[in-house]
């Protein structure tokens, strides 16, 4: 007689594990602010704005409505429009580029690092223009850009920088937090993020003064007080039973990067001299694993396809660069223009990953992973 093996369904990600540990004090700092009647913008976004910003190390962070509008809004307020030119990768989620287009500007791709897939700074300098206004990095995956050389080329270049931290938060370079670097870090916490609410949100740091006080007018309708616009804005607030959970989820943050560094230890250890070839870990800094995204060469769709019959959960970021997307034809790229973006869109395979994964689960992962790979 055959032992039955039970299928073990292994899931992208579970963040009710974490809710039910959240529950009982998110509950109970909801009905605290059902009492109090102030719902946006009130002392929980006041308090998470001040704690954000003292763990990313800033002057000032704000609180908007999402990752999205915290990017545009970065953009807007760095008086960045029509005839300008952006310099971004094209190996992230949309909305890096989108918002560039979104203030009237043009997105222009440079290629990325194979190791890291975060922008390569040569591929920046080629990208310069006389229209070059600004650089967004991305921290993708919550591995740090290189943000040392980065920085040099845009003070060279006279450049202002948005750091894209979506995929980031509590990611250093050179013992700097992300977000701490660039005229502006733009932060999402969409619930899968690295520190994620429970709906959306987003914040914006900055050291800069001016920035600070212009985006809080932005966010707000372009106000300067109640009922006065100065200029054309929109509404981008944080609510507060979104801050009051992050506020309780910082608490606990570095435990969860932690959580996060250790799965993927795990990961890496287990797939070491395999076909499969792990993330690299930064030079100068530490990585957030938002994601864990391995490269398979040649093989990676059907491994994919093997992870998906063992009832394994992953995700395919990113299957096509952004510059040869139908969205941006009008830019002219060709397949060739950014060969090592390309590449990594054929080869690339993020695996589940969340702090307190069970190691049981990690092990079935690698299992059916190695066998796939060795398999015709
Ligand atoms: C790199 C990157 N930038 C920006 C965003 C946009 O954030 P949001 O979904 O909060 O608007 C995301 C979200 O997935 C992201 O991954």
């Amino acid at each position: 007689m055959h032992a039955v093996t039970k299928p073990m369904p292994v899931p992208f990600l579970d963040l009710t594990t974490q809710y039910k540990e959240l529950e009982t004090e998110w509950l109970a700092a909801i009905r605290e602010t059902g009492n109090r009647g102030s719902f946006v913008l009130g002392p929980h976004v006041q308090a998470f704005e001040k704690e954000f910003a003292e763990v990313v190390g800033v002057k000032h962070a704000i609180g908007v409505a999402n990752g999205t509008d915290s990017l545009y809004l970065s953009l807007r307020a760095l008086g960045i429009g029509p005839g300008d030119e952006v310099i971004t990768t094209p190996f992230t989620f949309f909305a890096s580029a989108e918002t560039i287009d979104m203030v009237g500007a043009t997105p222009v791709f440079a290629d990325i690092l194979p190791d890291s897939f975060c922008l390569d700074p040569a591929s920046v300098r080629a990208k310069i223009t006389a229209r070059t206004k600004a650089i967004l990095p991305v921290h993708i995956f919550g591995h740090p850009a290189e943000m040392g050389e980065i920085m040099e080329i845009a003070r060279k270049h006279k450049l202002t920088v948005v750091e894209d931290c979506a995929q980031a938060f509590g990611a250093t370079h050179n013992g700097k937090v992300v977000g701490a670097m660039g005229d502006a870090g733009s932060f999402s916490f969409y619930p899968t993020k690295v520190l994620g609410c429970y709906g959306d949100g987003g914040m914006i740091t900055t050291n800069r003064d001016d920035l600070n006080e212009h985006i809080r007018r932005l966010r707000n309708h372009g106000a300067s007080k109640p009922f006065i616009h100065v200029e054309i804005g929109m509404n981008s607030r944080l609510d507060e039973i979104q801050a009051a959970l992050l506020r309780l989820k910082l608490k606990r943050i570095k435990a969860d990067i932690a959580g996060r560094q250790q799965v993927a230890a795990e990961y890496t250890q287990r797939l070491a001299g395999s076909a499969v070839k792990t993330p690299s870990l930064p030079k100068n800094g530490t990585h957030a694993f938002n994601l864990y995204t391995v490269r398979i060469p040649k093989k990676r769709d059907a491994v994919r396809q093997a992870l998906t019959d063992a009832q394994i959960g992953t995700s395919q970021c990113y299957p096509q660069g952004l510059h040869l997307q139908d969205v941006y034809k009008k830019l002219g790229y060709q397949p060739g223009s950014l060969p090592a973006c390309e590449h990594a869109s054929t080869e690339t395979l993020s695996l589940p990953i969340y702090p307190g994964m069970p190691l049981g689960h990690i092990e079935r992962v690698c299992e059916v992973l190695l066998t796939a790979v060795k398999g015709g």
